[in-house]
C-alpha cells in the first residue's frame, strides 16, 4: 500500500474540530445501521450464520458495533490500514470483539481460513488492486460479504461527480458485472445479493434547510420509484449500494454443519 493511500485514511479519521468529528462520527453511524441490515439480509437468505467474522477495512468500528450488537456472529475481529481509525475502534464497546488492529493493507495478520466470514464493506472501491484484497479475504475466510456503490453508471460518471468520488478515495467505480467477475476471480461462488437505492434518512444527512430537504427528497423518492419498478434500469442511470455474499464452493457443507446452518 502506498505511503500517500496510508496518509489520506489516516488523516480521514483524524478530524481535529470536535463538530467535524461528531458530524461524521454520526454519519458513519448511520451507514452502519444500513450496512448492518444489509449484511443480516444476506446471510438469512443464504442460509450463513456464521460465529467468527473479520470486517477488513473496518475504518472507525462503527459497523462492526452494529454487527457486535445485531449479532450475526459471536466473535468479531477488525483489521484496518489506517492506524488512528483502528483506535477509534478499539475505544467503542463493541460485543464479541477480539483483535482490532491496524495492518499494511495487503496481508490480513490471520491464518488461512481463520474466519467463519469476512466483510469488505465499502473498501474494494478504495483499494488499486481489487483482486488482491478479494483474494486475501477469501484465503481468511469461508464467506466473504462484499459491500460497494456501484458507481459505473450514468449519473455518476459526470466530470463533477467522478471528482467527487476521487476525492473521498474512489478509486474504482464498478457495475454488478464487475463485482460478480471479482468474487469469480477470487474462487468464490455468489450466493446471495441485493441492491438498495438508500432511504431517504441517507439522502437528506448533509442536507441545512428546508430547500436542500425539499431537494433530497425529490432525489429519493425518484430513485426509490425507479428502482422500484425497474431495478436493473436503475442501476445504470444512478448509484445504488450493491451487497453479495459468496462462498468457497467446497465448504458450503463443511460450513452448514459447523454452524448449524439449514
Ligand atoms: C469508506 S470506509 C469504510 C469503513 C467501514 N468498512 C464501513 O463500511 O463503515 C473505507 C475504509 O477502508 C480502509 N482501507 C482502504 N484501503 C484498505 C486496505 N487495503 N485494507 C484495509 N482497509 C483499507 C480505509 O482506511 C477506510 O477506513
Amino acid at each position: 500500500m502506498s505511503d500517500d493511500l496510508v496518509a489520506f485514511y489516516e488523516a480521514g479519521y483524524s478530524v481535529a474540530d470536535p463538530v467535524e468529528a461528531a458530524r461524521y462520527g454520526a454519519w458513519r453511524a448511520h451507514g452502519a445501521r444500513l450496512k448492518a441490515g444489509h449484511a443480516v439480509a444476506l446471510c438469512s437468505r443464504a442460509g450463513v450464520r456464521p460465529e467468527t467474522l473479520a470486517e477488513i477495512g473496518c475504518g472507525d468500528g462503527a459497523l462492526l458495533e452494529e454487527l457486535g450488537a445485531r449479532g450475526p456472529a459471536r466473535a468479531l475481529d477488525g483489521f484496518e490500514l489506517s492506524a488512528p481509525a483502528a483506535e477509534l475502534a478499539r475505544k467503542r464497546s463493541i460485543p464479541g470483539a477480539g483483535r482490532i488492529e491496524a495492518y499494511d493493507g495487503a496481508h490480513v495478520p490471520a491464518a488461512d481460513g481463520a474466519y467463519d466470514l469476512a466483510v469488505l464493506s465499502h473498501v474494494v472501491e478504495h483499494v488499486p488492486d481489487p483482486p488482491a484484497l478479494l483474494a486475501e479475504a477469501a484465503r481468511v475466510a469461508r464467506w466473504v460479504l462484499v459491500e460497494v456503490p456501484l458507481e459505473a453508471n450514468r449519473s455518476a460518471a459526470r466530470p463533477a461527480k467522478r471528482a467527487q468520488a476521487r476525492e473521498i478515495g474512489h478509486l474504482q467505480a464498478f457495475d454488478r458485472a464487475a463485482m460478480h467477475a471479482l468474487l469469480r476471480g477470487a474462487g468464490l461462488d455468489l450466493r446471495a445479493e441485493l441492491t438498495d437505492p438508500l432511504p431517504y434518512s441517507h439522502h437528506a444527512f448533509f442536507a441545512d434547510g428546508a430547500a436542500a430537504r425539499a431537494k433530497a427528497a425529490a432525489k429519493w423518492a425518484a430513485r426509490a420509484g425507479v428502482w422500484r419498478v425497474a431495478p436493473r434500469r436503475a442501476e445504470r442511470l444512478f448509484t445504488v449500494h450493491w451487497a453479495g455474499l459468496a462462498g468457497r464452493p467446497q465448504t458450503s457443507e463443511h460450513l452448514a454443519v459447523r454452524c448449524g446452518s439449514p
